[in-house]
């Protein structure tokens, strides 16, 4: 089971910048309170907590259709669909394109020079493109979606059709249109589960499939963590603390930056796909925390200085794994030189994990907030352990705040300006505005 340990955000470890078990306590309420909501599904976008028990049948059904016929698999979609899609992939099958078949490819950005790229390197003939989207008519994704369309089209006739899912909302929009008219494969994203929350849905675990991992223990992983978190009392129950921890720190201390480190390559993908369940979920009405992808040790490196030594303003989330899966020890090679000859015997294992511990540690003497999130093993069932434990503190933490942890009307206004831009029915008005602020800024572009 995935643990945590908070022992240097407290007072006891990390000294007077530690929280107090009082402070912790006078939450208590605020935080039963949101178990509650989670418990009572009072909100419908807590639809996500039920993704474990999902049918599967469709998900392995057309996975194992894929397998046999395709070559490669191109995910289309942004946001959360397609975040969850990479940070399965690269945690569970790294370097998959130079190791298996079908080839995998996610397209999440309207960047003609990617796509172009991935279209010289897929053979449309033997490619199930996936497209990925809750609502049907997300610009970037149906742009891309339209575009292989034709392709596919021009190259197959008739039997383009065949080379497509659509992974939707069960009744509504444009794409679920498209699939009813034109008898496409079809899987449901369930009503009340959106975009962020929606990984352990088909649309991660389509995915999960293609690259021959076992959707079912990723379910099992994320039901048994779900079960746990569903704990009353706070001092047992993870996510309640963490939430707590990070809550705390972001309110009353201004420590509103929270830097997502797991000890792992493969989590890179992790770090981004919490990224924007913390920043979209979270930051409304002046409120919210910014999430800081990244990864360990590479970036003891790059931005540990500014953690240990910058503006008190973060709090580290370290996850580490207990077990790599995999070791390589380092051999007794340059013996006669001194700065080398301590690592020889030891596996990379115990390095990275050394420094881990090293970092956690290095942070609290230096005062500065940090806590740790434990897996056992990186696979299929702790993947779904740190999917489910994230959603639900971020939905506490969004309870906590006081916000809807699972709109983000923010994002409405931009999409309102392209579409006036690129000539959408109904936007002429923002069309103008976009052409009135360019006239603006003319003078100050050197
Ligand atoms: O979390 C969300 O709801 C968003 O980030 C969506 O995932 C993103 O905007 C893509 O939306 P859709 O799946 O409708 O294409």
């Amino acid at each position: 089971m995935l643990r945590v340990n908070i022992g240097n955000a407290m007072e006891e470890v990390l000294g007077e910048k530690g929280l107090t078990e009082k402070e912790v306590e006078a939450l208590r309420d605020k935080l039963q309170d949101a178990l509650s909501q989670i418990k009572e599904r009072r909100w419908k976008e807590l639809a996500f907590l039920d993704l474990p028990e999902q049918d599967l049948t469709e998900v392995k059904k057309t996975g194992v259709r894929i397998k046999k016929e395709a070559e490669a698999f191109l995910l289309l979609g942004i946001g959360g669909s397609a975040l969850g899609p990479k940070a399965i992939l690269h945690a569970l099958s790294p370097f998959h394109n130079l190791r298996k078949t079908p080839r995998v490819f996610i397209y999440d950005n309207v960047d003609p020079v990617t796509l172009r790229h991935m279209l010289e390197l897929i053979d449309l003939r033997k490619t199930v493109v996936n497209v990925v989207t809750k609502s049907g008519s997300t610009a970037e994704t149906v742009a891309s979606f339209m575009i292989l369309w034709e392709m596919m089209e021009k190259t197959l006739g008739e039997d383009a059709r065949e080379h497509f899912v659509a992974t939707t909302d069960p009744e509504k929009g444009n794409l679920r249109q498209i699939a009813r008219q034109n008898g496409l494969t079809a899987l449901d994203i369930p009503e009340g589960v959106v975009g962020r929350y929606s990984v352990l849905s088909p649309v991660g675990l389509l995915l999960t499939e293609v690259i021959g991992v076992d959707s079912t223990e990723m379910l099992k992983g994320a039901q048994e963590l779900r079960d746990r978190v569903m704990e009353e009392e706070p001092w047992k129950n993870p996510a309640l603390l963490v939430s707590a921890v990070l809550y705390l720190y972001g309110t009353k201390y201004q420590r509103d930056i929270d830097v997502m480190v797991p000890y792992s390559d493969g989590l890179k993908y992790f770090s981004e796909w919490f990224s924007q369940l913390w920043a979209e979920s979270l930051g409304k009405l002046g409120l919210g925390f910014t999430p800081y992808p990244s990864v360990g040790c590479t970036d003891q490196h790059s931005q540990l200085q500014l953690w240990m030594d910058g503006p008190e303003d973060k709090v580290v989330v370290f996850i580490r794994i207990e077990e790599y899966g995999d070791d390589i020890r380092i051999p007794f090679v340059f013996q006669e030189m001194e700065g080398l000859s301590y690592l020889s015997g030891h596996m990379l294992s115990e390095l990275i994990k050394a420094e881990q511990e090293s970092t956690e540690l290095a942070l609290a003497k230096a005062g500065r907030p940090n806590l740790t999130v434990i897996i056992p093993r990186l696979d299929a069932y702790y993947m779904g352990q740190l999917f489910m434990f994230f959603e639900i503190v971020t939905a506490i933490t969004g309870f906590l705040i006081g916000i809807n942890p699972f709109n983000q009307p923010g994002v409405e206004e931009g999409k309102r300006l392209t579409y006036g831009m690129m000539g959408k029915r109904g936007f002429e008005e923002r069309r103008r505005e976009v052409e009135e602020a360019r006239e603006r800024k003319r003078c100050w572009c050197l």
